[in-house]
């Protein structure tokens, strides 16, 4: 016979498993002193037979499948002390008054059994219970009044049902009660006073409807720890004394109508680690020994009406992770001293009234990821060093009176999804580099003093909201911002024009007449000034036998026969030949015969694009060396503002105005067209391929291929050229958006991930100018119309299995040979592979190449 048997299963069944467990353990089992079967998958009722095992000690089926209801027999099994049926979904019904009978029952577990009614009277005859959980059923009418015969529980859990009325004063007879936990129920009236006799190290009343003061007698438990009353309706003030006498760890008061000062001693065994008081009225001044309190991790105290100002040892916590103090009504500075709260992730102090200026120790705070201090009184400029958070996902300032510029170094700033800066006097321009934020949602510079040009790089960003109203910004929307996500935030600038998008002004032609008056008094005046110098700088020749030189910055990237001074005074009207989006260029004859072409940037308002066109020409043309790419020779800088580009002259100027403008009688021929369309393919092959890192044009069209006495081309005008750097996360993630309107690939519209395949595109746009004799935007083409949506048209529009009918778009100027038309079809047929909208389907530059080639050596052979 077994005396004693102890069964622990565990099956793996995949399916419920439905046993008669009656099988398994017959009546005969009746000496069995410790049935678990826990964590299993039985079902069905709990067996009958159980009631025959009187010897049956514990008995645990916590976490099974058993459905009926909690069995009425359970209360024959005297001798049982530990009954554990939790978690099983069992059918609706009461707790068996029977159960009040197990007078050894120590441990009483039934949470989510899918129990109803109300909790039996007998409950208190459990004399010997210590632990009674009946958490997280649908357990309803008042908690009885018997519960005071439970003389040596030491924990009761009932959260998380249905329990209405009053807590009975008896409960105060709890003599070896610990911990209590009633949340989440509809119990209401007063906390009875006998409370506070309890030794209980945790408390939880949360989410009821109890009202009236917190007795003072709670601060007088020297065990108390754990202290929840949050969402009730509690009122007055909390009892001053709390805190002292216990090691208070956890402390959530929030959301109740509590009033007065928080007690002075709350932290004052400095075991406090979270002072939860959210949502209430509390008001007067944080106590100053909360700044000695290091034990704190959360303080959460917003929406309360807390002055004064912040002691600033109270911001030294070094175990911060959360300090929320929004909606009060704090006043004073931002204590330097905060750069010592190592761990804060949560820093929210919007809605005060703090001054002063942001404290650089902000920047310390490496595990930062929100921070709000909007709507407050702060002023001066916002630390640049603010960018090294690199944690940072939530940066709030608006609505204060910072100044100066955004900062603009965001390396760091991977994780920034919101940015908000509006509302304050932030001035100079919108940082490009705010492009390179890979998860930035919203930004909001609204109603600052931002000036400048709208970067068109933010155009990269996936933004679900943008916006700049109310800003002083300038000039042309860059084509590719029609997405409204952008539009709609670039209005409030009276500065900013448009010569496509609708919603703008078009932009003035001419300089407005005051700008003009402007331009000849300052030109005037010039003159004036200059004369002036050239008679000083006579006078010093003469006097002192010095002459008087502005300081060039100069560089050869060839071995050239001249010097700035064979280049500068030249620069005048009767040499200027051209002007273009970056500048003017002008034809100079040197001592030695020779022409060159010297492009002098524009200055004055558009410095900082020049700047970088300068910089991009000359990195980048300065140490590339190809057939078709036009050779810098020179570039020179003075401090005042001058930027020329000195290069080889191309006597034919542009293929754009050779083609479009001229109509130049060589292009009658197509072999001149199909020459200039391999070489500038093989220069563009070149910066794609061959270019290590890779360059990328940018700016691809037909006015920035030059073409020399022979017609042969070279690619020009690398102004918006990038390197590839791989550092900056491989293809796309430098950007800026660039090129001319009707050579933009149409991935333009919604990203700014640049890659090669945008210059393919661009190439292909300028293969049907060679073919057509069209400008891509040509009026000819129809509303609405470029040149690839007018050749895909037209070219598709033949029957299908006849081949591609180019008579009708080919350029009527061109004199044709019979061969011509094959090699101008498969051309187009290049070119329209170029200009497919899918990026990934387009050839590279090098299989352009090889594509234009081959057929050339199939008309040659
Ligand atoms: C119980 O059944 C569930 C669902 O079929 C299954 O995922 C789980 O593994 C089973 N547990 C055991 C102990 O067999
Ligand atoms: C169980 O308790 C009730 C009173 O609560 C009592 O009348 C009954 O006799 C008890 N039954 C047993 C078997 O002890
Ligand atoms: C930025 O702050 C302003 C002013 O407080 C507010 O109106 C706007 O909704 C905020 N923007 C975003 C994107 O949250």
């Amino acid at each position: 016979m077994v005396s004693s048997l102890v069964v622990s299963v565990t099956f793996t069944l995949s399916k419920t498993f439905h046993l008669d467990i009656t099988i398994w353990f017959p009546s005969e089992f009746s000496a069995i002193r410790v049935l678990d079967l826990s964590y299993n998958n039985f079902s069905g009722d709990i067996p009958a037979s159980f009631g025959r095992f009187p010897q049956l000690k514990v008995l645990k089926l916590v976490s099974n499948l058993f459905s009926g209801i909690v069995p009425s027999f359970l209360g024959n099994l005297s001798a049982l002390r530990n009954l554990e049926l939790g978690y099983n979904p069992f059918k609706e019904g009461p707790l068996p008054w029977q159960l009040g009978n197990l007078s050894k029952l120590e441990t009483l577990y039934l949470s989510n059994a899918n129990l109803i009614g109300s909790i039996p009277d007998s409950i208190g005859n459990l004399v010997s219970l210590k632990n009674l959980d009946l958490s997280s059923n649908y357990l309803s009418g008042e908690i009885p009044k018997s519960i005071s015969g439970l003389k040596n529980v030491e924990q009761i859990e009932l959260f998380n049902n249905n329990l209405q009325g009053e807590l009975p004063e008896s409960l105060g007879n709890l003599t070896s009660l610990l911990r209590m936990d009633l949340g989440q129920n509809n119990l209401t009236g007063k906390l009875p006073h006998t409370i506070g006799s309890l030794c209980l190290t945790s408390l939880r009343l949360n989410e009821n409807l109890f009202y009236g003061e917190i007795p003072s007698s709670l601060a007088l438990n020297p065990n108390l720890r754990h202290l929840a009353l949050f969402i009730n309706n509690f009122t007055g003030k909390l009892p001053q004394h709390l805190g002292l006498n216990s090691d208070l760890e956890d402390f959530d008061v929030s959301n109740n109508e509590l009033t007065g000062e928080l007690p002075k001693h709350l932290c004052q065994r400095k075991k406090l680690q979270s002072l939860v008081i959210f949502n209430n009225k509390f008001s007067g001044t944080l106590p100053a020994q909360f700044g000695e309190c290091h034990s704190l991790t959360v303080i959460s105290m917003e929406n309360n009406e807390l002055s004064g100002e912040v002691p600033s040892s109270f911001w030294i916590h070094p175990g911060f992770e959360t300090l929320k103090m929004q909606y009060n009504r704090f006043s004073g500075s931002i204590s330097n001293s905060i750069s010592n709260a190592k761990r804060l992730a949560k820093l929210q102090l919007q809605g005060n009234n703090f001054s002063g200026m942001l404290p650089i120790g902000i920047c310390e705070l490496d595990r930062l990821m929100k921070f709000d201090v909007s709507k407050n009184l702060l002023t001066g400029e916002v630390p640049a060093c603010i960018t090294r958070l690199k944690k940072l996902e939530f940066l709030r300032l608006q609505e204060n009176m910072f100044t100066g510029p955004i900062p603009s170094n965001f390396s760091f700033w991977h994780e920034l999804t919101e940015l908000n800066l509006s509302y304050n006097q932030f001035s100079g321009t919108i940082p490009s580099q705010l492009s390179y934020l890979p998860d930035l949602t919203y930004l909001d510079l609204s109603m600052n003093s931002l000036t400048g040009n709208v970067p068109p790089e933010l155009v990269n960003l996936e933004l679900s909201e943008f916006n700049a109203y109310g800003n002083k910004l300038y000039g042309e929307v860059p084509y590719v911002f029609s997405n409204p996500v952008f539009l709609s935030g670039l209005r409030g600038n009276p500065g900013l024009c448009s010569p496509v998008i609708k919603e703008f002004p078009p932009c003035p032609k001419q300089r407005p007449y005051s700008l003009i008056a402007v331009i000849i008094f300052a030109a005037c005046f010039l003159i004036f000034m200059g004369s002036v110098l050239w008679f000083l700088k006579r006078k010093f020749i003469f006097f002192n036998g010095k002459s008087y030189k502005p300081s060039y910055k100069t560089t050869n990237f060839q071995i050239v026969g001249f010097s700035e001074e064979d280049i500068v005074p030249f620069l005048t009207r009767e040499n200027l030949i051209g002007s273009g989006s970056s500048g003017q260029v002008y034809k100079v004859n040197l001592k030695n015969g020779e022409f060159v072409a010297a492009k002098k940037l524009w200055g004055g308002t558009r410095k900082l694009d020049t700047e970088s066109v300068f910089k991009s020409e000359i990195e980048i043309l300065g140490r590339i060396r190809h057939a078709n790419i036009v050779k810098l020779l020179f570039s020179c800088s003075a401090d005042d503002d001058l930027m020329v580009l000195v290069y080889e002259y191309m006597e034919k100027g542009s293929l754009g105005d050779v083609l479009h403008v001229n109509k130049c009688e060589e292009l009658r021929e197509w072999s001149t067209r199909f020459n200039i369309a391999v070489g500038a393919a093989q220069g563009l092959a070149y910066l794609h391929h061959d270019c290590v890192p890779p360059i990328l044009h940018r700016d691809v069209k037909s006015n920035n291929i030059l073409l020399d006495q022979d017609f042969s081309p070279y690619v020009a005008d690398f102004g918006l050229a990038k390197t590839l750097k791989h550092e900056e996360g491989g293809i796309g993630a430098m950007s800026r958006i660039a090129g001319s309107y009707g050579y933009i690939a149409p991935e333009y519209g919604y990203t700014l991930k640049v890659t090669e395949k945008g210059d393919v595109y661009s190439f292909g746009v300028v293969l049907m100018e060679l073919i057509t004799g069209k400008r891509p935007n040509d009026p000819s083409l129809g509303d609405n119309m470029d040149i690839v949506k007018w050749i895909t048209e037209t070219a598709f529009s033949s029957a299908e299995d006849h081949p591609i009918d180019v008579a009708h778009i080919i350029d009527p100027m061109l004199n044709l040979g019979i061969c011509d038309y094959e090699e101008i079809e498969n051309v187009l047929n290049v070119a329209l592979l170029c200009t497919t909208s899918f990026p990934m389907n387009r050839p590279s530059m090098r299989r352009v190449v090889e594509l234009l080639k081959e057929h050339k050596l199939a008309r040659h052979n």
